[in-house]
């Protein structure tokens, strides 16, 4: 049987025994060598890999702190989670490698995960997603060894995926590797995610403002409440696709947020620990991920440092705008100063969305100097109120902030975090 690292490990790769961490290193040039076991942490190369968007970008004067998921071995902080949960089922003896064939249900990521983690550890890996998903997602679940079954639909049907998987549950080699209900996936990001989180500040001299995360499985916000440990006034902002507001009014419906709004509340999602809701129109995401990835010489011409801007043409997918998105709504609603860091994270990397790029333009056309100019407005033109028509000059798609204060009024130092969330409940059950 294969064991890669423990948590600690993946927390502080710097446990791990220098000879082998070494030999990880070296396997990086080999990305289906099962040594990369020992690369799944955020620190597995050295400091954490972020970047700060200036306020020239968002418009805010809190520096929005994104960390970059890219350099995990699968091209996204997912396969932490999809190897936690199967380290966890390993360890108590609930299956075997020849044994049992793992099913992974996702979107996207945590699957691809699952389709490396497998093979890596000496499983068959079976995911089930949607077909709609994009074409590079399919691509690299087959490159690293793993089986596809596509379910009907696209991001937010997720139901269907669980239809099937239902079926493949009654087969006796199945073991299914859920993570909406695996504390595995939790518990990554709760002690990995955060502690990366909290050194990144750290090191950067400033106070903890926010930690964002649109929620997905729910795992990656479990960081937030880690963090509040040590920075009791950090407020922790749940994101949801304006398309599809589960949390925010029970909404659901289709969207092009990769990865996440999944139309249902997971049951690892502590709910108790969100103190603000934000939901982002997923038009914006693309529009802004065209910016980031395209518009470096604009963003350069605008005075973001040149570099920087070159810097950001490969981290973010469509999820991590959406998070940068919903930092800079957070920061603006609480009023968050300089010295206040609102962390986020870029889950994925540019490298999985190419084709969505491609529709993109199809669709609208080819985006010029002008156009790009504009959507600058899509990040510094964010507004919290007022109707639709004022954002900034640029028409409010969603018309109007979309945004739920679960302590309305308190200062985020003095933030209660239970009294708002129990409001959020009572809600969230009278809509139902
Ligand atoms: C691209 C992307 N962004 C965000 C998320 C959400 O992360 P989490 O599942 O930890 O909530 C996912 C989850 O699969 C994802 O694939």
């Amino acid at each position: 049987m294969i064991f890669g690292p423990t948590f600690a490990e993946m927390r502080d790769p710097s446990r791990i025994r220098p000879d082998l961490r070494e030999k990880a290193r070296a396997a990086r040039a080999r990305p289906l060598d099962p040594l990369n076991l020992y690369n799944l942490s955020w620190k597995a190369d050295g400091p954490v890999p972020y970047t700060v968007l200036p306020e020239v970008l968002t418009g805010v004067w809190a520096p929005i702190v994104v960390l970059s998921a890219r350099h995990f071995p699968t091209g996204s902080h997912k396969v932490g989670p999809a190897y936690s949960i199967l380290a966890e089922k390993q360890v108590e003896g609930q299956c075997a490698p020849g044994e049992h064939t793992l099913v992974f249900p996702s979107t996207g990521n945590f699957g691809i995960g699952g389709a490396w983690v497998g093979p890596r550890m000496g499983y068959r890996s079976l995911v089930v997603l949607p077909e709609e998903m994009s074409a590079e997602r399919f691509a690299k679940i087959r490159d690293y060894g793993g089986e596809v079954m596509a379910t009907p639909g696209s991001e937010s049907n997720v139901k269907e995926i669980y239809d099937k998987v239902g079926e493949l549950r009654a087969a006796a080699g199945n073991r299914v590797l859920n993570q909406f209900e695996e504390f595995g996936n939790y518990r990554f990001h709760f002690h990995c995610t955060a502690t990366a989180a909290l050194e990144v500040v750290r090191d950067l001299g400033l106070g903890f403002g926010a930690f964002v995360s649109a929620m997905g499985s729910a795992g990656t916000i479990a960081a937030g409440e880690a963090i509040k440990r040590d920075h009791p006034g950090c407020a922790v902002v749940a994101v949801e696709p304006v398309q599809c507001p589960t949390l925010y009014n029970v909404g659901f419906g289709a969207h092009r947020i990769e990865g996440i709004g999944d139309k249902h509340v997971t049951w690892i999602h502590n709910v108790w620990a969100t103190d603000l809701l934000v939901c982002v129109d997923d038009q914006d995401c693309l529009e802004g991920l065209q910016l980031l990835h395209q518009g470096s010489e604009v963003l350069a011409g605008e005075g973001v440092e040149a570099q920087v801007a070159a810097s950001w043409t490969d981290i973010f997918g469509i999820s991590g705008v959406c998070n940068v998105l919903a930092a800079i709504k957070a920061a603006r609603h609480y009023g968050l100063g300089p010295k206040d860091a609102v962390v986020t994270v870029a889950t994925d990397g540019f490298d999985r969305y190419p084709s969505v790029l491609q529709r993109l333009s199809r669709e609208q056309g080819p985006m010029n100097r002008d156009e790009a100019r504009r959507r600058l407005q899509v990040f510094r033109g964010l507004h919290l109120g007022g109707a639709a028509g004022q954002d900034g000059g640029r028409p409010a798609r969603a018309g109007g902030p979309r945004l739920l204060d679960l302590a309305p009024g308190a200062r985020v130092r003095d933030r209660s975090p239970h009294r708002g969330t129990a409001w959020l409940i009572g809600q969230f059950r009278a809509r139902q």
